[in-house]
């Protein structure tokens, strides 16, 4: 890849904390473009971005343990300022000659050692991170959360906050621009973490702060043009946010050199397929394969109803016909993909065990490989936030780019049991109706995600003066900000007797329907 068109950067080097990415997302809120690295490429980056400063992230490990991870000395030799937080104030301080003990031999906050949870600081001294935010003598509150206690600090570091449960709360030497904190400025329990994060870049760093998605977009577009050249690429496009920007952003860089499938494998929300066929043929005039699968799809389900069967039957025959299709177009040397950084971003695992399988995800992960082609994945760098702004700057509509997520194995996965296309048409109506109503309501955009679900269970109902035994519908609205964890929207229950009676009044072969009221965790968002 190119670098002539480098953004002035900050490297963040992640020891494996929970809340590294939130590192890289205050960065990039202050107008700073960042990327993290694991400890152990941390220098293959380095020499990559060539960054303007240095953040060194928390980890679960101990820098007293033998094994724990280090940070690479050419960041210490580079001149650059460097803020550690957390371990990363301790493996910094340890690198540099300070000494780190153990929680528990230090502890005086009882046998466990270490403080976890809010804590408030003193400003002991002036300290260019607290420049024009806090000053001496005030209290702070702030985040904690470390076993470890840095007891010694290296050569040219003082203490410039202090708190009861971590005297080196904040150390600095300013001198080198070197900065320690023991609390973590990047979550949201540190009040004012963002703009002590903000200081640091822009003030210590010396950062302008003028990273904007524009800049992104000609970046990008340079060098998708210097990547393809005149080479053909084929993009999957899924109807979702991720795929569609990515292709648009292609299309800007090298026109009709790019195609884009769309594969309809039955199992889509209604008029999908349409509103991805207007939007790129029409708008944005960008040649598109519509491809009509869904005979084999449903042909593939008849009788399954194992959730994990019916995924991996489905991700499995999305790539074959994707495949199919490919070598149909024919010479396509590049693959597109919508791929965001947090599945990039490799995990640092020092434990080395795999992770539980909850469920196998659907990406067209395994074709490029198997099609032996090279990737274009231009969105590489951006959390999904992000790519709905770049979505904006492409001009996408906002109802496009504010669209919820919409699971690979789509109507699959809220058909619990044998999925029919009779099931399928049934559940596309109820869906329909339910967030028309939301959008009615004007609750579209606080909602992270809503959907109806078709159950397979029959109950008996009674219309005008006659029994009716049909299906059940399940509601379900939740709001969260990555998908990791949610919480049910809290409909009123006006709006959802609202919903109940115009599905059942409208669409046949459903009688009776729920609302979900189940948190993630314990529940995933999907059924299935
Ligand atoms: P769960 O159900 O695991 O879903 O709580 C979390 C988020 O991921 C979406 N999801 C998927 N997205 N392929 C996708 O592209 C999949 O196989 C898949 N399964 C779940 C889900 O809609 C939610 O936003």
């Amino acid at each position: 890849m190119q670098t002539d068109h480098l953004p002035d950067s900050i490297l963040i080097v992640d020891f494996g904390s929970q809340v590294t990415q939130l590192i890289a997302r205050r960065v990039r809120e202050a107008g700073v473009y960042s990327e993290i690295a694991p400890f152990s490429m941390a220098e293959e980056a380095f020499k990559r971005m060539r960054p303007k400063g240095i953040i060194l992230s928390g980890s679960p490990a101990s820098v007293p343990e033998d094994g724990s991870p280090r940070a690479p000395d050419i960041l210490f030799e580079s001149g650059l300022p460097i803020l550690g937080i957390c371990y990363g104030q301790q493996v910094m301080t340890h690198q540099l000659g300070g000494e780190v003990r153990p929680g528990h031999e230090t502890g005086a906050e009882g046998n466990r050692g270490g403080e976890f949870g809010r804590a408030f600081l003193t400003v002991t001294k002036e300290c260019a991170l607290f420049d024009g935010l806090w000053q001496v003598g005030e209290r702070h509150q702030v985040w904690m959360s470390h076993g470890d206690k840095v007891t010694q600090f290296a050569d040219g570091f003082e203490i410039v906050a202090t708190s009861d449960g971590a005297p080196f709360a904040v150390i600095a030497d300013e001198a080198r621009k070197y900065y320690g904190t023991q609390f973590h400025p990047e979550v949201y329990h540190t009040p004012d973490g963002a703009k002590l994060l903000a200081n640091f870049v822009r003030h210590v760093c010396g950062l302008a702060g003028d990273w904007t998605m524009a800049a992104y977009r000609d970046t990008k577009i340079a060098e998708i043009r210097a990547q393809v050249g005149d080479g053909k690429v084929i993009c999957g496009l899924s109807g979702g946010v991720d795929s569609s920007v990515a292709a648009i952003l292609i299309h800007e860089a090298i026109g009709a050199q790019l195609t884009c499938v769309f594969v309809d494998h039955g199992l889509l929300r209604q008029n999908e397929r349409e509103q991805v066929e207007a939007m790129f043929r029409g708008a944005y005039n960008i040649p598109l394969v519509v491809v009509d699968a869904e005979d084999r799809f449903m042909a593939g389900l008849a009788g399954e109803t194992d959730p994990e069967k019916k995924r991996k039957f489905i991700g499995g025959e999305f790539i074959a016909v994707f495949e199919e299709e490919a070598n149909r177009i024919g010479g396509a040397d590049f693959l597109a993909q919508g791929t965001l950084y947090p599945d990039v971003i490799e995990s640092v695992s020092f434990t080395g065990g795999p992770s539980v399988t909850i469920k196998s995800h659907h990406n067209v992960g395994g074709l490029p490989e198997r099609m032996n082609m090279e990737l274009v994945e231009p969105l590489r760098e951006l959390f999904k936030d992000e790519v709905r702004a770049l979505g904006r700057e492409l001009g996408l509509p906002d109802m496009f780019v504010g669209r919820h997520p919409f699971p690979g194995p789509g109507l699959a996965i809220r058909i619990p049991g044998e999925v029919t296309k009779e099931r399928c048409d049934i559940l596309r109506k109820a869906d329909a109706i339910y967030l028309e109503e939301i959008r009615n309501a004007g609750l579209y955009d606080a909602i992270w995600q809503a959907f109806a679900v078709l159950l397979p269970v029959k109950t008996v109902g009674v219309m005008g003066d006659a029994r009716t035994y049909d299906n059940v519908c399940g509601l379900r609205a939740v709001t969260s900000t990555d998908g990791m964890t949610a919480d049910v929207y809290p409909f009123d229950a006006a709006f959802l007797t609202g919903c109940a009676t115009r599905i059942v009044n409208e669409v046949q072969g459903v009688n009776r329907v729920v609302y979900d009221y189940t948190s993630k965790p314990p529940g995933t968002i999907e059924w299935e």
